[in-house]
């Protein structure tokens, strides 16, 4: 099979955002004296804004009002911005910019497809906007990982059959979501985490696009 296109999640992948979701999440749950463990953070990877809160506020065993619900979920956010606004090129994680200039030179498109409503800010950022042809985000999609919407949407947008894509995923909800939209995964991370994944790697270090992509 000949791949026409790559779609990359942000966080965990490009980027490791994961620390800055961990303290902003756990400065809430203090709101209601919980302590969120590094664990349950690993739980929330690639789990949408919405849904994050809703796992934390069960695992806290605490029922919120739904005028809570609305004004935690923008005092978290708020918090993730100011821990976020340090952010530049030194956080992109190791490999990726090397692995994504060998896929625009052999002539592959570049989506983002993100769970994340602050994907454009963090690309922005770290400067990694003017590799993505196309930026799909939680501001698009109506639908979460698993749900395949956001990789989907990647596809339609770039003109380019699902089959014919290659996933990039930390995160076993966006792996899931790919194999649903018919196309391949490729982890980041570890082997026993994202067992559905038709590749793992560790990192895009050293890692040639060329041999990776060949299925
Ligand atoms: C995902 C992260 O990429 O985006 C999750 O892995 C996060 O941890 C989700 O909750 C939504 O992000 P945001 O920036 O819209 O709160
Ligand atoms: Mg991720």
């Amino acid at each position: 099979m000949t791949y026409k296109a790559c779609l990359f999640d942000l966080d965990g992948v490009l980027v490791d955002t994961a620390i800055y979701h961990f303290q902003a999440w756990k400065n809430l749950g203090s709101k209601f004296g919980y302590v969120l463990t590094e664990e349950q953070n690993e739980q929330l990877k690639g789990v949408s804004r919405v849904e994050s809160l809703n796992r934390i506020l069960a695992w806290a065993n605490y029922s919120a009002t739904e005028e809570q619900i609305s004004a935690w979920l923008i005092e978290k956010n708020e918090n993730y911005l100011e821990l976020i606004s340090t952010m530049n090129p030194s956080e992109i994680l190791p490999g990726v910019v090397d692995f994504l200039g060998q896929l625009k030179k052999a002539g592959y498109k570049i989506a983002l497809g993100s769970a994340s409503k602050n994907a454009e800010i963090i690309l922005a950022k770290t400067g990694l906007t003017e590799w993505f042809d196309l930026i799909v985000d939680g501001n698009m999609v109506t639908k979460s990982k698993p749900d395949p919407e956001v990789f989907l949407k990647g596809a339609m947008g770039l003109g380019v059959e699902p089959a014919a894509c290659v996933v990039f995923e930390d995160a076993q909800a966006g792996i899931e979501a790919a194999k649903a939209g018919d196309m391949r995964a490729i982890g980041i991370g570890e082997a026993e985490m994202l067992g559905q994944a038709d590749k793992v790697i560790p990192t895009f270090v050293g890692v040639q696009a060329s041999e990776l992509l060949q299925f």
